[in-house]
């Protein structure tokens, strides 16, 4: 894996991914027709399937693969009490800091990546007329009531984490899911956190997707499980088709460690603005259960029968977003190149993350081709995810399916007609075989299944 500080310089910028994004329907500013909520997306048709096959693929890699680990989808709001004891209520703030000349709010560790209100853009504090206040503690949990009376006692937060919906459910999962440590709880689910400072398209929203998963083991085999959590969610990216030198692990200094952790190392990603967080993998001991225990006088505890003694597991948490994950993936397979004198811009998708797996084009609309290419369609799409599309030049169809990541063409065309063979197009190498278009679909499904090496190591 490559170093953070040996930084290599990004491929493409934020600007390309926003508007290939907008341009295909994958993701909009949210309100847009009123102008907009800063800092809030929208997610379109390719956008919806694309999330949708991310999150299938954390699935897969948390229950489909493997025996020790159970699902949960707990509520977004929770008694108040879960975040006293969580520690959220006192320690998940932000120091800011206010202008009083130009009424703007800063984060007071972040100022040289701030900028003052007034022109020429300086950082806050940089202008003689600079007033910035003292540092003063930010909560980012969005705050609500429940019930029509708008008092103390009616407040309650949106979850700021999946996780703890999952701590509080320990006991019920143990009871039920008859399994003993190691195992994992996981979980996807929004999350909400009033951030001061957003942007980067998707990369930090105030409302965003987690997904989460605990895993519970016996305190001693806390350190291995850490290291072995980090290895496998690294080789998920990898296997998704994210090239390692585009990655790295980089372990939290002592002042970074969020209040529940003893050790937690981000897996940090070559996003267009530079090295940034893309997954934290934390050893959080076992402060939650603890916590919880104390304030619900519940026991969060595992009693092993063969030492005849009760103990509190210790977590570790792979913990990472949807939307970053996406983001990262987009970033990585985004390409372009020059092909017989015009440019191209395709997004080199592995094949199980495309939201469209392949694509079924008359060559065109006449001669009986589109009859014949509804039949192959409905052939195909019984099998893999698929689209048929004759608008347009097959030209101008291909270039569409290149930008949605689309991994194969069908075109059926005069020969079709005749010999009931088809063209069978790859995204990446642009290679055309001619192929029986009876069984099209369970072929593809047998490709899909393939191991598969991002094109641009190649
Ligand atoms: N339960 C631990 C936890 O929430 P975190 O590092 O604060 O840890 C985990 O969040 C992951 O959630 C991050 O690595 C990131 O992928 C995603 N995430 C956190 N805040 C986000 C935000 N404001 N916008 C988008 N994704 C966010």
């Amino acid at each position: 894996m490559a170093k953070a500080a040996e930084t290599t310089v990004p491929e493409v910028g934020l600007d390309e991914i926003v508007a290939l994004c907008k341009r295909r329907g994958f993701i909009f500013p949210s309100s847009e027709i009123y102008g907009g909520i800063g800092s809030t997306y929208d997610y379109g048709h390719y956008g919806v399937l694309l999330r949708n096959n991310v999150k299938g693929e954390w699935w897969r890699a948390m229950i489909g693969e493997r025996d020790d680990i159970v699902a949960l989808d707990s509520a977004i709001l929770q008694h108040p009490r879960v975040w006293e004891a969580s520690g959220h209520l006192e320690g998940f703030t932000d120091p800011l800091v206010d202008c009083r000349t130009c009424k703007l709010r800063f984060r007071a560790n972040k100022l040289e990546d701030a900028q003052c209100g007034r022109k020429p853009s300086k950082h806050p504090g940089e202008f003689a007329e600079c007033e910035l206040t003292d540092a003063r503690e930010f909560n980012l949990m969005f705050e609500t009531h429940v019930g029509p009376v708008k008092d103390t006692a009616s407040v309650a937060y949106l979850r700021p984490e999946t996780a703890q919906g999952i701590f509080i459910n320990f006991k019920n999962v143990l009871q039920f899911a008859r399994k003993k440590p190691p195992f994992g709880i996981a979980q996807i689910g929004k999350s909400f956190r009033n951030e001061i400072t957003t942007g980067n398209f998707i990369f930090r929203t105030r409302e965003f997707e987690q997904m989460e998963m605990e895993y519970f083991v016996p305190p001693d085999e806390a350190p291995q499980w850490h290291q072995f959590w980090m290895d496998a969610r690294l080789r998920w990216y990898t296997d998704l088709g994210i090239r390692a030198d585009n990655l790295t692990l980089r372990a939290h200094g002592p002042d970074e460690l969020s209040h529940y952790s003893s050790a937690t190392s981000d897996i940090e990603y070559l996003f267009p603005m530079g090295w940034s967080e893309l997954e934290g993998i934390a050893n959080r001991g076992d402060f939650d259960l603890t916590q919880h225990a104390q304030a619900s006088g519940e026991k969060l505890e595992y009693f092993d029968p063969e030492s005849g003694e009760a103990y509190v597991p210790h977590v570790i948490e792979p913990a990472a977003g949807v939307d970053r994950a996406m983001l990262a993936f987009m970033v990585d397979a985004y390409d372009t190149e020059e092909v017989e004198g015009r440019r191209r811009t395709l997004l080199r998708l592995h094949p199980r993350l495309a939201p469209v797996k392949a694509a079924v084009l008359p060559l065109v609309s006449k001669d009986g081709m589109p009859e014949r290419a509804r039949e192959t369609y409905r052939e195909v799409r019984a099998h893999v995810p698929a689209e048929y599309d004759e608008g347009g030049s097959i030209g101008k169809r291909y270039r569409r399916q290149d930008e949605i990541g689309t991994p194969w063409g069908i075109t059926v065309d005069g020969q079709t007609m005749e010999d009931g063979t088809v063209t069978l197009r790859d995204r990446d190498t642009l290679e055309q075989e001619r192929v029986p278009a009876e069984g099209l679909g369970d072929r593809l499904a047998a490709k899909l299944a393939e191991p598969w090496r991002p094109p641009k190591l190649d």
